[in-house]
């Protein structure tokens, strides 16, 4: 059994998240989203949240399952018998951080390889703290995310807003 996980904070869930994940799924038996406990990075979601939006937006892929975390990742790999872990990478910006964390992972636990899938272009400027921005800010982030969590964004800072700058004056 070929097991990856696939680590983040996922605060929310973003369609870049989410092509990864599908592609990912493709490429191993089982894949464990796993949602990182990081209440010192104050996410907008608690974890029971972050958890039930992922839960509901992989439930058409039977191979992936969401599952929470905290410590070292590389413990919960083993724990969870996965030799994999899945990270995407959207520009070379991310490349740096992602590979001085793959390096300290595979130190840490050898058996343990990271494998990376590039973004789809669709997605390269996707970020979770973008799209909380944009939200909380009254603009519309519908093609950015799946339509739940367009749903509690809503929930969290109300309906969208009348863009900003759009009326037309009249002249008088
Ligand atoms: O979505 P994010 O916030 O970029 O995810 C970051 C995450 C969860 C992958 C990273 O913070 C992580 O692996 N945390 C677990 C702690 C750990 O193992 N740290 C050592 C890595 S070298």
């Amino acid at each position: 059994m070929r097991r990856a996980v696939y680590p983040g904070s996922f605060d929310p869930v973003t369609n870049g998240h989410l092509d990864i994940i599908t592609r990912g799924a493709a490429l191993v038996d089982e894949l464990v989203v796993a949602v990182v406990s990081n209440p010192a990075k104050k996410p907008l979601f608690t974890l029971d949240e972050r958890k039930e939006i992922l839960t509901k937006t992989v439930c058409g892929l039977p191979n992936v399952r969401v599952d929470a975390f905290s410590g070292l990742l590389v413990d919960f790999v083993r724990q969870r018998q996965a030799t994999i872990i899945l990270k995407g990478l959207r520009a070379v910006s991310d490349f740096e951080f992602e590979f001085q964390m793959a390096l300290l992972n595979r130190n840490l636990a050898p058996e343990v390889d990271t494998i990376f899938l590039m973004t789809a272009d669709q997605h390269a400027f996707l970020s979770s703290s973008s799209i909380k921005e944009i939200a909380s800010l009254g603009g519309t982030v519908a093609r950015m995310v799946p339509s739940y969590v367009e749903l509690k964004l809503q929930e969290k800072f109300g309906p969208r807003a009348e863009p900003v700058g759009q009326k037309v004056e009249r002249e008088s």
